[in-house]
């Protein structure tokens, strides 16, 4: 074993496809007991690198420590210590929660009585208790996400990989999963977590790894990234074109140091960059009321993905991509890695056939 302080640490991992290159060069470090989030849009190499850390794909070059295991030259000892919930779901459907956890439970080879007590800690923890013995085809896209999180938490992993764990879901969905996320932290699992929605690696995560066709672009707080990219605007449409110059004095109140409020007068709204939006959002609307300002509409507004993109890259994050009548993978039998995890999905880099979320 080679020692590192890192619960992963990535160095020039390479990977290549024919002409595609879908991981170039990637450094990373991820600290034990963090979230990384891994934001990028569609074909970005987000599940690449994911795959490469977890031993299911090796890379053409760099070289990748996972819990201070090699992942190249010791594979079996990374897979003891992680734990993988992919785009789709590993569950059995035709058994209740209770049972596909003591089944994974089994699969780890713990003895019928552990696997119980792991399963009922787990039910437990991921708030599953009541619909333990209810059968799986009846849960909602949350509480599976819960139970896939569960099972992946079976032997209480060093590091757990989630690809895109909220694809698809509603937002109340969402925030049991985020939910469910914060409580791995408790236990000191360090978690590396891609996603496509920008909102998600800012409520979850530490630091935020931007990826863009293969390649790193950014590598930050979630707070500072956005500050660097012109944060939260505070967006006031007002009843009468009248109260427009009034509603942007009021804005010139909370805008950001550096920043100036805008004005569209054609749908009558004003804008401002703001570094508080509570406080930015609360302070407005009191004067408005106050200084008899009619507002149709307010909100703060967070820059999309696309925004991100567009600031970090000069280019829209779908802008380039490639022909969707196309196959993008022809070869899901590239994997020399092998898949020893019996945790693994059916296929980690399927497409998810989703968009970039836009607000
Ligand atoms: N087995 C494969 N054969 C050929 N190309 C592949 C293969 N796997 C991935 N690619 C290509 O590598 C690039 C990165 O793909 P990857 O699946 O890592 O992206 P992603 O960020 O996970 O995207 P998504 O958000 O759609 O899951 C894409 O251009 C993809 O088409
Ligand atoms: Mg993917």
């Amino acid at each position: 074993m080679e020692t590192t302080s890192h619960a992963v640490l990535a160095e020039g991992l390479t990977k290549r496809y024919g002409a595609t290159c879908a991981l170039d060069d990637f450094d990373l470090t991820v600290a034990p007991g963090t979230v990384q989030g891994l934001l990028g849009p569609n074909g970005a190499g987000k599940t690449t690198a994911v795959r490469i850390l977890s031993t299911l794909l090796r890379p053409d070059g760099g070289r990748a420590l996972v819990a201070g295991h090699d992942v190249a030259k010791d594979p079996r000892r990374v897979r003891r210590h992680i734990g993988l919930v992919g785009q789709n779901a590993a569950l059995d459907e035709a058994v209740t929660g209770r049972r596909n956890l003591i089944l994974f439970g089994r699969l780890f080879h713990l003895d019928k009585r552990r696997a119980a007590r792991r399963a009922d800690e787990l039910l437990e923890r991921f708030d599953l208790v009541e619909a333990a013995d209810r059968g799986v085809r009846q849960y909602s896209g949350g509480m599976r996400r819960r139970l896939d999180l569960a099972a992946s938490m079976i032997l209480a992993p060093t590091v757990l990989f989630l690809d895109e764990p909220t694809t698809g879901l509603d937002p109340r969905a969402r925030n049991e999963v985020w939910e469910a996320v914060r409580s791995l932290l408790a236990g000191g699992t360090a978690v590396l977590l891609t996603t496509q929605y920008l909102d998600e690696a800012d409520k979850l995560a530490d630091r935020v790894a931007v990826l863009d066709r293969g390649r790193k672009i950014a590598d930050d707080t979630p707070d500072r990234l956005k500050r660097e990219l012109g944060g939260d605007r505070i967006e006031v449409v007002v009843r009468e074109a009248a109260h427009l110059q009034p509603a942007l004095r009021v804005l010139a109140l909370v805008t950001e140091a550096g920043g100036e409020p805008l004005v569209d007068a054609e749908e009558r709204r004003v804008t401002a960059p703001v570094e508080d939006r509570v406080a930015a959002l609360t302070h407005v609307a009191r004067v408005c009321r106050e200084e008899g300002i009619a507002i149709e509409d307010i909100g703060v507004r967070r820059p999309t993905l696309d925004e991100v993109f567009l600031r970090l890259t000069g280019h829209r994050a779908h802008e380039g991509d490639p022909d969707p009548t196309t196959p993008a993978r022809p070869d899901p039998s590239a994997d020399p890695g092998g898949r020893g995890d019996p945790s693994a999905p059916p296929d980690p880099s399927a497409p998810s056939g989703k968009e970039v979320a836009h607000r």
